[in-house]
């Protein structure tokens, strides 16, 4: 009896016909998973990324509490239309240190991805404040009250733990300074600008609410709202991307 003879095993027995389509089916699933196992990182290093700042991460903590992913995405997709409206597609390295990452595609908003730059501070506290000031037909919330929230400088270098145990590299002396780079990011004069500067790369130091005293959550999130897309020179990035 000849090999192929035999599938009447399979034809007369239901259990054995599931168990030979599972089989089989198991031979893709295993010629995309296996090969996961022989790499190292299957994201990208990409230079110039870095985790975030303590008042950047204190910011996107309240972009994530306040559920501005809701309405908008950080993910550009490498479509024309999109690359033209957003600027250069997003990179899966770009969003490496994001616990829970903020891609999506529910853009009710503009995607945010790089609006980093693209507007001024001052335009950013007008439009969290109320955007009808600046887009009469706006449908989004005001943040006002942001502003008279100051940022916890006890808890955050917690946060920064928390991060790094599920893989963020923040150093021991990252952690230790945590709240002393929070209050310097958002106040130019403070003498740990310089000391920021060094264990945080391109961190941008500013009083992003225009007011004095400790940094409030607007302040921070306006400091992550900045950032936003700017850690990558893309320039470089495409002349290495050609030498590949
Ligand atoms: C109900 C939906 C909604 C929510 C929630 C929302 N937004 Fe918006 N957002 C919009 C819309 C619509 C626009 C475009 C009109 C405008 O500029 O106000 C916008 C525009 C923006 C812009 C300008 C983008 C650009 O490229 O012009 C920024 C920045 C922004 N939102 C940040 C936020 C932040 C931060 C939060 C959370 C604190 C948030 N949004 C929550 C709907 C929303």
């Amino acid at each position: 009896m000849s090999f192929w003879t035999r599938h009447h095993v399979f034809e007369k027995n239901s259990i054995i016909l599931v168990v030979g389509i599972l089989l089989v089916i198991a031979i893709g699933g295993l010629v995309e998973i296996l090969p996961l196992f022989y790499l190292k990182s299957t994201i990208e290093v990409v230079d110039g990324v870095r985790p975030y700042t303590p008042l950047e991460l204190a910011g996107r903590n309240v972009y994530v509490r306040e559920g501005c992913y809701l309405c908008h995405s950080q993910m550009i997709r490498p479509l024309r239309d999109e690359v033209e409206r957003y600027g250069h597609f997003s990179l899966a390295a770009e969003s490496m240190y994001d616990h829970p990452f903020q891609w999506g595609s529910k853009r009710t908003g503009p995607d945010l991805a790089r609006v980093g730059g693209k507007y001024s501070d001052d335009w950013h506290v007008t439009h969290l404040t109320n955007p009808r000031a600046i887009v009469p037909q706006s449908v989004m919330p005001a943040y006002a009250f942001l502003a008279s929230t100051e940022v916890d400088p006890e808890t955050i270098a917690d946060h920064l733990k928390t991060l790094r145990a599920v893989g963020v590299p923040y150093t021991d002396d990252q952690v230790a300074n945590a709240a002393a780079d929070l209050s310097a990011q958002a106040s130019p004069d403070d003498s740990g600008t310089d000391a920021l500067a060094k264990r945080y790369p391109k961190a941008v130091v500013r009083n992003f609410d225009g007011k004095a005293g400790l940094p409030t959550e607007m302040d921070a999130l306006i400091a992550y709202l900045q950032m936003l897309g700017t850690l990558v020179d893309f320039k470089l990035y495409n002349e290495k991307a050609n030498l590949r």
